[in-house]
């Protein structure tokens, strides 16, 4: 990879560019803005969901970009409150009106259909997925996709998918990197994006972080983006910052050795949020 703009092919044959935009907790009046400053600095991807309140702002912030939307990736999540067959099928209609946009790139459950709400989890992820493929096969979505699922839940949803899921977006950063979770996915063609590549921030001013940005002279941040990157991982870094934004594409021009993969893929654990499919942080992500 040389830019943020070269691509991991999905096993459907979709390219999806290696660094994605993230716009988790960014308010809709504010994401127009910041998602036209990120695609005008260069980044062709963009992550939202509809649990994130701003899909209208990002689709304002595509338009008035400039960049044509065929050169965009685009990726929005289905709600928990949306589960099933029916109601996912309004869901995606929703997601496209609010966006403004005809078509999806990617389309993911945002959190899995877990034990704790029903003993029929796996069905109610079967029959929410019913939806997304009567959705890519109306060509309104180019790919399709979970997120927060473990090797449990995606063994599960490959039994009764037609279309299987190509795309796992996980927690993955220094200090929590899920690598059970990962190896699963890459073993069975699912390619892995991290949400809160930088840790949410938090792990960027830990003295092992700038041990490794002194070493490479490069940003705490830089570092969590390539070590996500060099595990075959597309990093969504999130920042309100326009000066970050564009640091945070630069990231290619040095490599963290396998020693030091190996030794970040050993640190203690720092910056998880404590969110597990099996026990998400609020009873809302389990409707
Ligand atoms: P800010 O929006 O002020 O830039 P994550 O993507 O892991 O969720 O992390 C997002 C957080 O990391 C945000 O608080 C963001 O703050 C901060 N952040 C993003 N890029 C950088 C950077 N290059 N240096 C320092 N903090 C950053």
């Amino acid at each position: 990879m040389k830019s943020v703009t070269d691509t991991f092919k999905l096993a459907n044959g979709v390219e999806m560019p290696c660094v994605g935009y993230g716009t988790w907790e960014t308010p809709d009046d504010v994401s127009k803005d910041l998602v036209k400053c990120a695609l005008q600095t260069g980044y062709r991807h963009i992550d939202t969901a509809a649990a994130y309140g701003n899909e209208v702002g990002v689709g304002e912030g595509i338009k008035a970009s400039g960049v044509k939307r065929e050169d965009i990736f685009l990726t929005t999540k289905h709600w928990v409150s949306e589960r099933g067959y029916e109601k996912t099928v309004a869901a995606i209609d929703s997601s496209l009106k609010n966006l403004g946009t005809d078509y999806l790139d990617l389309y993911l459950i945002h959190w899995p259909c877990v034990e704790k709400v029903t003993p029929d989890w796996a069905e109610v992820n079967a029959d929410t997925w019913r939806g997304f493929e009567k959705a890519y096969a109306d060509g309104k979505i180019r790919a399709l996709g979970v997120s927060n699922f473990q090797e449990k839940h995606l063994a599960a949803l490959a039994k009764y998918a037609k279309v299987p899921a190509v795309v796992n977006q996980i927690e993955f950063h220094p200090g929590y990197n899920q690598l059970d979770t990962v190896k699963y996915c890459q073993d069975n063609g699912i390619l892995v994006q991290a949400w809160s590549p930088l840790g949410h921030g938090t792990v960027l001013g830990s003295e092992v972080m700038a041990k490794y940005a002194e070493k490479y002279g490069v940003t705490p941040a830089k570092i969590c983006i390539r070590y996500a990157l060099q595990h075959g991982i597309v990093p969504l870094p999130k920042s309100t910052n326009p000066a970050r934004i564009a640091d945070n594409m630069d990231v290619f021009g040095f490599e963290i050795s396998a020693e030091d993969m190996a030794a970040i893929d050993a640190l203690p654990e720092m910056g998880f949020t404590g969110w597990m499919p099996e026990d998400a942080p609020a009873e809302s992500y389990y409707d």
